[in-house]
């Protein structure tokens, strides 16, 4: 007995594997986060992030110039607070003239074209490295909320696309959406990170901006009251459906690998699109592997961006789009 149908078939030559593939990846997918610092000439690089690099704003026209050169069509920027700068509302958020709004003009002086998303939460602009305003060992919810919306006008007005509020307190969107209407920003959109867990992958992001929670009393350790439980699944799909309705255009599922599964469950339910962050711990443990000859850096990178693809992201935010698109050729 031998069997009539047989699978291998379909996978006999590279043309017909070609020919079947389910999931492509392409430069269309990919949303390039960049981390932005004050100085002039600036490309420093970060220590757990193996070739990423905190840029200046010279160094940042130069650096969107080439991704847009290469294909790539939209960034998310982060920005690097100096300690005197920072305190417990994020005041240097909402400064016109601060290293956000001078960043998203430069990318959109250099690049019209590209699109341009900037993070919104407190995080690199307080002193306790918390996304919200701290109070008697709490995050406030409501009062961040407003502070989140103002930095969200003030990113609109610089020029922004979108705004991708990353900070999980309760009622944000509609906030910052209200917000965005009142000020005549109608066409800004909201990516939101809807599903935001707290992760302990993100320990590179936080050397690379400086922005851990501090060690300090009465200060939470963690963000483990606004970010959601690694265990929980359902909660992810209230969390998102929450922020559509509250006016989010795009959701979002963070980290990345570890939670695939919630990425395929959100794409089954809701029908705006869904972005995926492979986070910066993601990029730290292959880099760290693939120096040590352990793993074939580009093989798995490619194939964790097709996976994530084929989970159900219609955009991944990841820290290999360079890379990626390189191999694309
Ligand atoms: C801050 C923010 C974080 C990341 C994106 N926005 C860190 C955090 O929540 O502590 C993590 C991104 C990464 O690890 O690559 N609100």
């Amino acid at each position: 007995m031998y069997p009539l149908i047989r699978n291998r078939r379909l996978r006999t030559n590279e043309a017909i594997r070609r020919l079947v593939r389910e999931t492509v990846l392409t430069p269309d997918d990919f949303l390039v986060p960049l981390f932005v610092v004050e100085g002039k000439g600036v490309k420093e690089e970060i220590p757990s992030m193996p070739n990423y690099y905190r840029l200046s704003l010279d160094s940042l026209e130069k650096e969107v110039k080439e991704l847009w050169g290469m294909g790539l069509c939209a960034v998310l920027l982060f920005v690097k607070v100096p300690d005197d700068l920072k305190d417990n509302k994020g005041s240097e958020a909402i400064n016109v003239g601060g290293l956000m709004q001078r960043a998203i003009k430069t990318v959109k002086n250099a690049c019209p074209d590209m699109l341009v998303m900037t993070d919104v939460a407190l995080d690199p602009y307080s002193s306790y490295g918390h996304d919200g305003i701290v109070a008697d060992g709490e995050i406030l919810n409501d009062e961040t909320s407003e502070i989140l919306a103002e930095m969200s006008i003030s990113h609109a007005a610089a020029g922004a696309d979108f705004v991708a509020p990353s900070d999980m307190m309760d009622g944000r969107i509609q906030t910052i959406r209200e917000a965005l209407e009142d000020e005549g920003h109608t066409h800004t959109g909201i990516m939101s990170y809807s599903a935001k867990y707290a992760s302990a992958f993100y320990g590179p992001f936080r050397d690379a901006l400086d922005s851990a929670p501090v060690d300090i009393k009465n200060v939470p350790k963690d963000k483990k009251t606004y970010q959601m439980d690694p265990a929980n699944r359902f909660e992810a799909i209230k969390e998102t459906q929450m922020d559509i309705d509250e006016g989010a255009d795009i959701v979002m599922v963070k980290p990345g690998l570890c939670y695939l599964d919630i990425v395929r469950e959100v794409r089954n339910e809701v029908e705006v699109p869904v972005a995926v962050y492979q986070v910066s711990g993601e990029y730290a443990m292959l880099k760290a592997a693939a120096e040590k000859g352990w793993l074939d850096h580009d093989a798995v990178m490619m194939e964790q961006l097709l996976a994530i693809k084929r989970a159900g992201a219609d955009i991944i935010a990841t820290y290999f789009a360079k890379d990626a698109v390189r191999l694309l050729g």
